[in-house]
């Protein structure tokens, strides 16, 4: 899931500049995603998960790691892809619940990437989900993943790279 992982704290440190949505409003008046969801962060994200996915793919080869799944270039691309598009997609709604930017949405803004990978993953390449997301897998990363946003986003917080301890 490191490809998936990635992506949103690389943003959060990279991100900034143009605005995915231009600043424009949606219908209802208010942001369509927010000034939190800028093109850098989008791009930068995405190559940071691929990059690290190459990696992975590099080193498991290397150390014949059997046990771990199996990366493939695609399965890299569409982790990270999906985890910022999730996270997009999250915005989006918040937005239109009237939650500000950085507001807090606690399983949402656990999940998103999550979601995102996964589901992209599922739709692309359901193929490699099915042979590597086992239901164990699948329950560990429902386990891991609140524990990881919580403490990648304190140790944000305290360098001042958030500016919110979520
Ligand atoms: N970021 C970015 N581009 C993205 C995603 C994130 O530039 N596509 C950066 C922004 O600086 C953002 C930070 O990463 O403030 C943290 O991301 P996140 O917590 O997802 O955004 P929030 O600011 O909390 O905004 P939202 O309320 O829309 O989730
Ligand atoms: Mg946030």
């Amino acid at each position: 899931m490191l490809p998936a992982y990635l992506p949103n704290p690389i943003a959060a440190l990279v991100g900034g500049g143009t605005p995915i949505d231009l600043g424009r409003n949606f219908s209802d008046g208010k942001r369509v995603f927010g000034d939190g969801k800028t093109f850098r962060g989008l791009i930068i994200g995405i190559f940071a998960g691929i990059g690290i996915g190459i990696i992975q793919i590099w080193v498991t080869g290397a150390y014949g790691w059997e046990n771990l799944p199996e990366q493939t270039f695609m399965s890299i691309t569409l982790l990270a892809t999906g985890a910022l598009l999730g996270d997009l997609c999250k915005s989006f709604f918040k937005r239109r619940l009237g939650k500000e930017r950085g507001a807090k949405w606690p399983i949402a803004d656990m999940y998103d990437l999550v979601a995102g990978a996964l589901l992209l993953v599922l739709i692309v390449d359901p193929g490699w989900l099915f042979a590597n997301i086992t239901l164990m897998i699948f329950i560990l990363i429902l386990i891991i993943t609140p524990i990881l946003h919580r403490a990648v986003n304190i140790i944000g917080y305290r360098f001042r790279v958030k500016e919110v301890p979520w």
